[in-house]
C-alpha cells in the first residue's frame, strides 16, 4: 500500500518537465493517452512506432532495412532502436513521454544507464480488448491522433480532428500481425512490469473498463 501510494505521488506529479514511460501491449492506449498528456503538458512525445512509421511513408534506407519487421510484428534489434531513441533524447530540453520504448530488458537497462529516474504508467489491458480495439483502429498518418470506430469515432467520418487528413488502418492492424505483437509484447516486454516495479517507478492502471479520458484523468489524479 505505501509503496503503491508512493508511486501514485510520483506520477501524480505530472508536470512539463516530467519524464514517462508508457508500458503495455499493443492498442493499450499508449498513443491515446500521449495526445492527451502532450495536449496538458507539452511534453515531447517520442513514439517508436510513429518514427519508424514515417521512415516507411517516406521510403528511407533506415525504413527499407526495418520495412519486412515492421510488417510482420516483429521487434527491430534493440541496438537500432535504443541509438535512434537516445539520439532523440539528446535533443530534447524538457520532459517527455517515451511510447512503445523501452520494450525488451536490454532497451531498458541501456535506457537506464543514462535516464536513471522515469516514471512508468503501465496500461494492463487483456488481449481479447486489445484485438476489440484493434480492428477499429484509425490512424492519422500526418499528425499520428489515433480514433476508433467504435470507441472514439472522429467527428467526420474518415477525417482526422486534429489536421484534417485522411484516416487510415495501419498495416499492422490484421489480426495476424497483432497475434505476433501480442507473443512478442508477453514474451519480451511483459517482464518490463516486474524490472520497474523492482526499481519502484511503475504505476499500472487497468484499462478495460475505462474511456480514454477517464484513463487520462486518473493517470493525472483527477479521477
Ligand atoms: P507501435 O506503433 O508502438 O505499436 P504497439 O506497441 O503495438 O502499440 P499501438 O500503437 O498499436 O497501440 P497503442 O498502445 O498506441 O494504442 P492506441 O492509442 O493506438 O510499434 C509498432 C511496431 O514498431 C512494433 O510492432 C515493432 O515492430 C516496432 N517497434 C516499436 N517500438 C519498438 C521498440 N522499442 N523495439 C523494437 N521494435 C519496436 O489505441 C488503440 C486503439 O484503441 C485506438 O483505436 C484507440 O482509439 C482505442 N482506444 C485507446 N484507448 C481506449 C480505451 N480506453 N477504450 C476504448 N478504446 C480505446
Ligand atoms: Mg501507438
Amino acid at each position: 500500500m505505501a509503496y503503491m501510494s508512493a508511486c501514485l505521488r510520483f506520477i501524480s506529479s505530472i508536470g512539463s518537465s516530467s519524464r514517462l514511460i508508457l508500458l503495455g501491449p499493443p492498442c493499450c492506449g499508449k498513443g491515446t493517452l500521449a495526445q492527451r498528456l502532450v495536449a496538458r503538458y507539452a511534453l515531447e512525445h517520442i513514439s517508436t512506432g510513429e518514427i519508424f512509421r514515417s521512415h516507411l511513408s517516406t521510403r528511407t534506407p533506415f525504413g527499407e532495412e526495418i520495412r519486412q519487421s515492421m510488417q510482420e510484428g516483429k521487434l527491430i534489434s534493440d541496438h537500432l532502436v535504443t541509438n535512434l531513441v537516445l539520439q532523440k533524447l539528446r535533443t530534447v530540453n524538457a520532459g517527455f513521454i517515451l511510447d512503445g520504448f523501452p520494450r525488451t530488458l536490454p532497451q531498458a537497462e541501456e535506457l537506464h544507464r543514462h535516464f536513471d529516474r522515469i516514471g512508468v504508467i503501465h496500461l494492463d489491458v487483456d488481449d481479447e480488448t486489445v484485438l476489440k480495439r484493434l480492428s477499429g483502429r484509425l490512424s492519422c498518418g500526418s499528425c499520428g491522433s489515433v480514433f476508433n470506430l467504435v470507441f472514439c469515432p472522429p467527428k467526420e467520418e474518415g477525417v482526422c480532428d486534429g489536421c484534417g487528413e485522411s484516416l487510415l488502418q495501419r498495416l499492422d492492424d490484421t489480426l495476424e500481425v497483432a497475434i505476433e505483437r501480442l507473443r512478442n509484447y508477453h514474451q519480451q516486454s511483459e517482464p518490463l512490469i516486474d524490472y520497474y516495479q523492482k526499481l519502484g517507478v511503475l504505476t499500472s492502471f487497468e484499462t478495460k473498463a475505462l474511456l480514454p479520458d477517464q484513463i487520462f484523468r486518473r493517470v493525472i489524479g483527477e479521477f
